[in-house]
C-alpha cells in the first residue's frame, strides 16, 4: 500500500556513517572503486555515501549495475550538473553535459560520424585499419630507438601520441610527429583531466575548498587552464575547418560535424560551439584511454613472458614473417583477443564510469532513489564480481577460450570497461580495432622485456582512467622491420 511505500521511499539508503562536512570523504582511499567493492560487502550493491555536500548512491556488482543501466536506462542516463563539468570544452561538452532532447541529437551525430569515418564500408574501413597500422610500425621504429644499446624507457609517453595520432588524423586529417614539440607539450598538459572528472574527485562536491589554498584547489586551477589549452588547440583546428570548408568534399570528421551542426542548427539549438565541443571530446576520448590500454598491455606481456612466448609463436604461425597483422586475422588470433579482454577485466582500467545523475525518481533492487541523485558505477567490481569469474584476481586470458579454442562470446560480453546503457562509449568499435592493430603489430615485430632481477608493479594511479605507475621496458626487434605499405 501507499503508505508502507512511502515509508520505504523516506528511509535513508544503506550506507556507512557521514561525518558533518566531510562526510565519507576521507575513507575513500588510493583506490575508491576497491573501497566501493568492499563497502559493497557490508551495505550490499546499492549503497549511499556523501561526499562534501553530495550525498551519492553507489552501484556495485553485475546484476545492480546492468539493472539500473539497462532496464533504466532513461532514468540513469543523466549527468551531474558539477562545475568542473561546465569548463570542459567551452561548457559544450557532449560527454559532460545532462539527458536531453539536444544532447541525444549531438551524441547520433557524434555516432554516426565514427561510423562514417571508421567502417560504413569496406573502403573506409581499411583506410582506417591502414592508419593504425602505419602509427603502429611509426611507434616500433621509436621503440626501437629507446632501445639502443640494452637502454631501458617508459613506453607511456609515445603510446599517447601515437593513439592521439589516430584520433588527430580522423578529426583533423592530420598527424604529428613524435617529436612535434607543440603537440607533445599539449598531451602532456592533459594529464590532470582524469582526477578531476573521476569519480571520487572532490573539486565538485566541496566547493569550500576553493576559497583557501590547497592541493584540490591547485589541482581544478590547472584543470581549467589546461582545459583552455586544449580546448583552444581543437577550435583554432576546427576554425581552420570552416575556413576552407567546401561542402562538396568531406575531408574528415571535423568537416562531417561542422556540415552537419550548421545544417541542423536551426531545428535543434546545437550552435557552432558544439561542433568544436564535440571534436574536442572525440578528441580527449580517444587518446587516454586507448593509451592506457596499451600502457596495460605491454606491462603485462613484460610480466608473463610464457604468454608472451606463446603469443609470438601464435602469430608466426597465423601470419608468417613476410608481412604484417591485418584486422583479417583476428579470427585466427583468438587468444590475442582474449589477453586483450583479459587486460580489460583484470585492470578494468576505466575502474568507475564517468558519474551519472538520475533523471527521474527510480527503485532499483527494491530502494529507492531520488531524481538529480549522483551516481557512481564501479566498473572494476562488475569484472571482479566472484558470481561471474574463477579466481578474479589472477591474469588469465585463457579463461576467455572456450574448448575449441575460440573466444568464448559470452564471456567477453560480461566484461564491464564501456559501461552499458544510454551513456556506454560510442568508441567501443574503433577502440577494439586500435588495440587489436597496435598490440597486433608491436607483438609481431617486437619482443617486450624488463631489466633482469627488476620486477615490474602492477600499482597505479586512480583517476577517469588507471594508469600503471612508471615502468621500464627493453624492446627487441624479432626479425626483419616490416614498414606498412
Ligand atoms: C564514454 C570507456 C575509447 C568516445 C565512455 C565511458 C566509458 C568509456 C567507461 C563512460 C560511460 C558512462 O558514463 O557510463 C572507453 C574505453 C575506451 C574508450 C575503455 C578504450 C579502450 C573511446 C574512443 C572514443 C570514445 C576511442 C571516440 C573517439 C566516448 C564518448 C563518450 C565516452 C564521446 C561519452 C558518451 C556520453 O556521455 O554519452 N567511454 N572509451 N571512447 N566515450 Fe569512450
Amino acid at each position: 500500500c501507499l503508505w508502507v511505500r512511502n515509508l520505504r521511499f523516506k528511509k535513508r539508503l544503506p550506507g556507512p556513517f557521514a561525518w558533518p562536512v566531510v562526510g565519507n570523504a576521507m575513507q575513500l582511499g588510493q583506490m575508491p572503486h576497491i573501497t566501493f567493492n568492499k563497502l559493497a560487502k557490508k551495505y550490499g550493491n546499492v549503497y549511499q555515501i556523501r561526499l562534501g555536500c553530495s550525498d551519492i548512491v553507489v552501484l556495485n556488482g553485475d546484476r545492480a549495475i546492468r539493472q539500473a543501466l539497462i532496464q533504466h536506462s532513461t532514468e540513469f542516463a543523466g549527468r551531474p550538473n558539477f562545475t568542473s563539468y561546465q569548463t570542459v570544452s567551452g561548457g559544450k561538452s557532449m560527454t559532460f553535459t545532462s539527458y536531453s532532447e539536444q544532447w541525444k541529437m549531438h551524441r547520433k551525430i557524434a555516432q554516426t560520424t565514427i561510423r562514417a569515418f571508421s567502417s560504413a564500408n569496406s573502403q573506409t574501413k581499411k583506410t582506417f585499419e591502414q592508419q593504425i597500422v602505419a602509427e603502429a610500425t611509426e611507434l616500433v621504429e621509436i621503440f626501437l630507438k629507446l632501445s639502443a644499446q640494452g637502454q631501458h624507457f617508459n613506453p607511456a609517453h609515445e603510446l599517447t601520441v601515437a593513439a592521439a595520432n589516430v584520433i588527430c588524423a580522423l578529426c583533423f586529417g592530420k598527424r604529428y610527429g613524435h617529436d612535434d614539440a607543440e603537440f607533445r607539450n599539449l598531451l602532456h598538459r592533459i594529464d590532470n583531466f582524469g582526477k578531476t572528472v573521476g569519480a571520487g574527485s572532490l573539486v565538485d562536491v566541496m566547493p569550500w575548498l576553493q576559497s583557501f589554498p590547497n592541493p584540490v584547489r591547485s589541482m581544478f586551477k590547472s584543470f581549467k587552464v589546461q582545459n583552455q589549452e586544449f580546448f583552444g588547440f581543437v577550435q583554432h583546428k576546427v576554425e581552420e575547418h570552416r575556413e576552407t570548408f567546401d561542402p562538396q568534399v568531406t575531408r574528415d570528421m571535423s568537416d562531417a560535424i561542422i556540415g552537419v551542426i550548421d545544417k541542423a542548427a536551426s531545428k535543434n539549438g546545437l550552435t557552432k560551439d558544439h561542433a568544436d565541443g564535440m571534436v574536442s571530446d572525440l578528441i580527449g576520448a580517444g587518446l587516454d584511454t586507448i593509451s592506457t590500454a596499451l600502457q596495460w598491455i605491454v606491462l603485462l606481456l613484460v610480466k608473463h613472458p610464457k604468454m608472451q612466448t606463446k603469443l609470438h609463436e601464435l602469430i608466426d604461425k597465423v601470419v608468417g614473417r613476410d608481412r604484417l597483422p591485418s584486422v583479417e586475422d583476428r579470427s585466427s588470433l583468438a587468444y590475442l583477443d582474449a589477453f586483450i579482454y583479459e587486460t580489460m577485466r583484470f585492470t578494468s582500467f576505466v575502474p568507475v564510469t564517468i558519474p551519472h545523475s538520475t533523471t527521474s525518481d527510480v527503485i532499483i533492487e527494491g530502494l529507492h532513489i531520488p531524481k538529480d541523485t549522483v551516481v557512481f558505477i564501479n566498473q572494476w567490481s562488475v569484472n571482479h564480481d566472484p558470481l561471474m569469474w574463477k579466481d578474479p584476481h589472477v591474469f588469465d586470458p585463457s579463461r576467455f577460450l572456450d574448448d575449441k579454442g575460440f573466444l568464448d562470446k559470452d564471456l567477453t560480453n560480461n566484461v564491464m570497461i564501456f559501461s552499458a546503457g544510454k551513456r556506454r562509449c560510442i568508441g567501443n568499435q574503433i577502440a577494439k580495432v586500435e588495440i587489436f592493430l597496435f598490440f597486433a603489430v608491436l607483438l609481431h615485430q617486437c619482443s617486450f622485456g624488463k631489466r633482469a632481477n627488476k620486477d615490474l608493479s602492477l600499482n597505479c594511479s586512480y583517476g577517469l582512467t588507471l594508469k600503471p605507475l612508471d615502468y621500464k621496458i627493453n624492446v627487441k626487434l624479432r626479425g626483419d622491420l616490416l614498414i606498412s605499405n
